[in-house]
């Protein structure tokens, strides 16, 4: 059984990954910001996972104004960097896991979610530069596939952030029902408070940022009652990315422990927010995760009637198929 063992929030301001490609991580200015994330790649590196499903949102790149999907899945074999300006950035393709995405396509829309199933991409700085920040700049390959969830944060209406919530509680239904036994980690992507533009272009609210960080530990379900307009006062108009976190936190235990954060402003014109949140029923290596999938005898009865009943339906199907 595949399984998430852990969450990573990161911002993915664009400016870290123009430091990144231009060699600038030494300067002062950067290298406050680099340095949070030394302990991030190291966690990462032991963590070894064998898939990384990384919530971000397209900014133009992907979509453009004429089609903007709310929640759009990468099914695809891999997904090149987009230009989004300046040429495409100078890091590997990214690979995908046409299998498991397909998997979690049938599950989430089965489950009501109903999901945008892209199987051509191009992926921005907003999925590129937090696989940076966590793997480091590898020159020929990501160290594991990756399945892009782009969220619609950029136009009026965004989901809100308990539909995000839910998402991810969806979502880890689907990766713990699919057969293969992979470690997969999860990123929410985006944030922290930020504006870019107009009269307030610049506004960083250290405070709500950092309770917000406090709650997606402890009480993410707070977090899910927060309306838009609240982000928008609070963390900027584009501070509505942070809704994303909450795909990520859905997609755990309740209770996680939070084994690093890092806070750091600003970046460009962006408070940077990162944050490591690991499932108490991690897996050890590959082995079955503590607590769970221990097979009592209710387990074994309950499993003979569900294989029972995908018996008959099989049988009712194929009686069908013969008329
Ligand atoms: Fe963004």
């Amino acid at each position: 059984m595949a399984r998430i063992i852990a969450g990573v929030g990161s911002s993915h301001v664009p400016a870290i990954g123009a430091a990144l490609d231009n060699g600038k991580t030494e300067e002062p200015y950067w290298k406050r910001v680099f340095s949070g994330f030394e302990k991030s790649k190291q966690w990462m590196a032991q963590a070894k996972p064998d898939v990384a499903i990384v919530v971000y949102n397209d900014h133009a790149s992907a979509f453009s104004v004429e089609m903007i999907p709310t929640f759009a899945l990468g099914c695809a074999a891999e997904f090149p960097p987009a230009d989004e300006g300046w040429g495409p950035r100078p890091v590997p393709v990214v690979k995908g896991h046409p299998a498991l995405a397909a998997h979690i396509a049938q599950s989430v829309i089965l489950d009501e979610f109903d999901l945008t199933i892209v199987n051509k991409m191009e992926v921005d700085h907003g999925l590129t530069v937090p696989m940076n920040l966590l793997f480091g700049q590898p020159k020929d390959a990501w160290p594991c596939p990756v399945i892009p969830l782009a969220v619609n944060v950029v136009m009026y209406p965004p989901p809100t952030g308990h539909r995000c919530y839910m998402l991810g509680k969806a979502l880890r239904k689907a990766v713990e029902s699919y057969p293969e036994d992979l470690n997969v980690v999860i990123f929410g992507t985006g944030g922290l408070s930020h504006q870019i533009s107009g009269p307030r272009a610049g506004l960083i609210n250290s405070k709500w940022d950092k309770s917000f960080l406090d709650n997606l530990t402890r009480d993410p379900k707070k977090l899910t009652r927060i309306p838009h307009i609240e982000y928008m006062r609070e963390a900027g108009a584009e501070g509505i990315e942070m809704v994303m976190w909450l795909i990520m936190r859905g997609a755990l235990d309740d209770k996680v422990d939070e084994v690093y954060r890092f806070y750091t402003v600003p970046a460009s014109n962006t408070a940077v927010g990162h944050i490591i949140l690991e499932n108490r029923r991690k897996a050890a290596g590959k082995s079955r995760p503590a607590g769970r999938g221990k097979t009592t005898s209710k387990s074994k009865a309950a499993g003979r009637s569900r294989q029972a009943a995908a018996r008959k339906a099989a049988h009712r199907i194929a009686s069908k198929g013969t008329r």
